[in-house]
């Protein structure tokens, strides 16, 4: 059982013990319950404290429950409130630390409320698409007032205890207590207080009423209609928090509760419950156990000053960890240094970073043009030139001067890691960090693991990147990786789509209606079209049968880039990013379409989603069949934080998933029919084909 059961005196103490934050699983649940009826049914105690032990009062539903049987069974959570509710000897919350979601239901359930200062207090449900469904939309706002409740429950951002108990008129707390140290002793002195007084105060029979209601919930709709167009759950926290000011209490708790279910089964909610559970899932890899020893990483080198090599340095400075960064010449370690500054600047301008923050991330930041300079980094990041005689030279260098034990990582996004490892002495110690450029915003980092990296290396580097607040995905090696292996064949889908009658703007607009950041096109002008024309001249060469549009050499031929030079797919305004649509472009296209002899076709919106993110899918199954990805949700992470993939839809996997397998490989098996296309592509993964015969799915 997860919660301890105490006298002290008159007074029964239940504390729930279920660490890290007391989450509410099922013996937690039970614990709760048992210790009232003992309390209930003990003459010599007058009244309960319930609390929690350790770093948390609760922080509601336990994950490890997340999704199975027993996260329902009784006594189920409103169960448990109801017993609280229910006792006949007064029972006082002693709230500290995080007071969150179904916690807070609980807290709210009982007669009394004592908190300590810096308790985190908050409804997050709506983060996973739902609304609090213990009571949380019917209590709250009885409790705290109706604004600062929905203010709460729409955005489900924690507020801090002491600031809560400003807030006039307010019953959320009855008490705070000096500080978190006393609230124990505080807690059992407030329990004996009111040990006599009855009736015992319920918050369901606090009034709940707003001066202006019609208008303010109106308002409310407004603003958050504008906020979360993609999302139900936002809208619907304002019906129910409406519904607590005009239904009766009961009815106000069923009309929650309708909702709640109704919001469990919504594509969002499944979808934004599997990313909570994907981006835990990420960091754990499949044969390193999470006891794995790590390498102390306090000092970072960096070679390379460039694009990438600055904001990788950013990142280390915010984590407030000392950077030295190494480049072949003074002027481009000084050029390298000002973007850095520059952007820091801007930030300072925008109020979003405080000066003397700025100049102490600055001055954690040194030069050099010398690697012997480097030898006492813990940890080396690789940004130089993408050429393999580049990395060799570097690396060789590296493995001579760094310190036994140092962590060496490249950042390269297409090059062998095994093969740069052998370059050293020292191929356990070599890894990829493959970060996204602009490197010091883009959450994602693929961390590639070589052949021969060591567990500790790949622990050590799953630490750092947490430090750094990126999300990690281990990729195996491979060309391209994950991310980049898998936007080949969706880049390669968008090219036959032009060849057979669409123009840039409409795919990139199918696209982005599906809810992808930026349409193929957008995307390939923003991250340069020559970096696609590089990598097909290769494919040309390795893979001579492979079927390609020629539609977008074309466009290279000309010149045009993307945004770098001003015209891409689409022409830029300097200084702006609006991509205008260029005739010349749409008549390039039609003369290639006409001197194919391919006479154009109207192609619809869902055949343009389904060819592209099914080619993701497919490719993607490829991935995890040889290992490269050790988990489904791996590779849904990678497209969410990497590559723009609606937050809603799950990410490329997840999608799958909800259409349903069986659906892709029939859409799969349509699209290899189509003389245009790649037939030999569109043979479903064997994995895809065997889950989806078996009516599974990869999550
Ligand atoms: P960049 O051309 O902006 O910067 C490379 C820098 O390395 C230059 O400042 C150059 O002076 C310096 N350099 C070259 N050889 C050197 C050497 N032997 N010793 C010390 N410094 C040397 O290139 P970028 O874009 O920063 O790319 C660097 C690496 O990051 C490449 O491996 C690239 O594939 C990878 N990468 C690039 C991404 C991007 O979007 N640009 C994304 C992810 C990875």
């Amino acid at each position: 059982m997860t919660a301890k059961y105490e006298v002290h005196g008159s007074v029964a103490v239940i504390t729930m013990n279920n660490p890290p934050v007391n989450g509410l699983g099922h013996s937690t649940r039970v614990g709760i319950t048992d210790g009232l009826q003992k309390a209930n049914a003990d003459t010599a105690v007058k009244s309960i404290v319930l609390t929690g032990g350790g770093k948390a009062f609760s922080g509601g539903a336990d994950i490890k429950e997340f999704g199975s049987p027993k996260a329902l069974a009784e006594p189920n959570l409103l169960s448990v409130i109801l017993a609280v509710e229910n006792s006949s000897k007064p029972v006082v919350a002693a709230v500290h630390s995080v007071c969150m979601g179904g916690g807070l239901e609980l807290a709210l359930g009982c007669h009394y409320r004592i908190a300590a200062p810096g308790c985190s207090v908050a409804l997050p449900e709506v983060k996973l698409g739902l609304i609090p469904g213990a009571g949380g939309t019917q209590r709250l706002p009885r409790a705290l007032g109706v604004e600062p409740a929905l203010n709460m429950i729409v955005s489900g951002e924690p507020v801090k205890s002491e600031l809560l108990a400003q807030i006039p008129g307010q019953k959320l707390f009855d008490k705070m207590s000096a500080s978190a140290e006393s609230l124990a002793e505080e807690a059992l002195a407030y329990a004996q207080a009111v040990s006599d007084t009855r009736p015992l105060p319920l918050v369901r029979n606090l009034p709940c009423k707003h001066p202006n209601g019609d208008a303010y919930f109106q308002f409310a709709r407004n603003m958050v209609k504008g906020m979360a167009k993609n999302f139900p759950a936002p809208g619907k926290c304002v019906d129910a928090v409406e519904s607590a000011t005009k239904k009766k209490f009961d009815e106000g708790m069923a009309f929650e509760r309708e909702i709640f279910t109704a919001l469990m089964f919504t594509p969002e909610s499944r979808s934004l419950r599997h990313i909570f559970m994907a981006e835990r899932a990420a960091s754990k890899i499949p044969d390193v156990p999470e006891d794995t020893p790590k390498r102390d990483i306090q000092s970072v080198a960096v070679i390379g000053a460039g694009t990438m090599g600055g904001g990788i340095a950013m990142n280390f400075l915010n984590a407030g960890i000392p950077v030295k960064m190494l480049e072949m010449k003074q002027e481009a370690l000084d050029k390298g240094l000002g973007i850095i500054r520059k952007n820091y600047e801007a930030q300072v301008k925008k109020g979003k970073l405080k000066q003397d923050k700025y100049e102490q991330r600055m001055s954690l930041l040194t030069t050099t043009l010398s690697y012997d300079d480097l030898k006492e980094a813990d940890m080396v990041i690789e940004a130089v030139f993408e050429e393999m005689g580049v990395k060799e030279k570097v690396f060789k260098e590296l493995d001579r001067v760094m310190k036994p034990g140092a962590i060496l990582a490249s950042n390269t996004s297409t090059l062998d890691v095994n093969q740069i490892a052998a370059f050293t002495k020292r191929p356990q110690d070599v890894v990829g960090m493959h970060f996204f450029s602009p490197a010091n915003v883009m959450k994602l980092l693929e961390v590639i693991r070589g052949e021969k990296t060591a567990k500790d290396v790949l622990a050590t580097v799953m630490a750092v990147s947490k430090k750094i607040r990126k999300t990690a995905v281990v990729s195996g090696v491979c060309d391209g990786f994950i991310g980049n292996r898998m936007i080949e064949q969706y880049g390669r889908q968008s090219g036959f789509l032009l060849d057979e009658g669409c123009t840039p703007a409409q795919v990139d607009k199918a696209m982005e209606k599906f809810g992808m950041a930026m349409g193929p096109f957008r995307m390939g002008d923003l991250a340069g079209n020559d970096i696609g024309w590089a990598i097909r001249k290769r494919r040309y060469q390795e893979k001579p049968n492979m079927k390609y549009s020629k539609t977008a050499d074309l466009l290279c031929e000309k010149g045009r880039f993307g945004q770098k030079t001003g015209a891409g797919w689409y022409d830029y305004v300097p200084g702006k990013r609006d991509a205008i649509p260029n005739a010349e472009v749409v008549k390039m296209i039609e003369d290639h379409r006409a001197a194919l002899g391919i006479t154009p076709r109207k192609i619809s919106d869902d055949e343009i989603v389904q060819r592209l993110v099914y080619a993701l899918v497919n490719e993607a199954a490829h991935i995890l069949e040889e290992g490269i990805a050790s988990k489904a949700s791996d590779i849904d992470m990678v497209y969410l934080m990497g590559y723009g993939f609606p937050i809603y839809r799950g990410g490329p996997m997840n999608y799958a998933d909800q259409v349903g397998l069986f659906n892709v490989v029939q859409s799969m098996q349509r699209f290899a029919q189509n003389p245009l296309d790649d037939a030999a592509f569109w043979q479903p993964a064997p994995l895809l084909a065997k889950l989806a015969a078996e009516g599974k799915s990869f999550n």
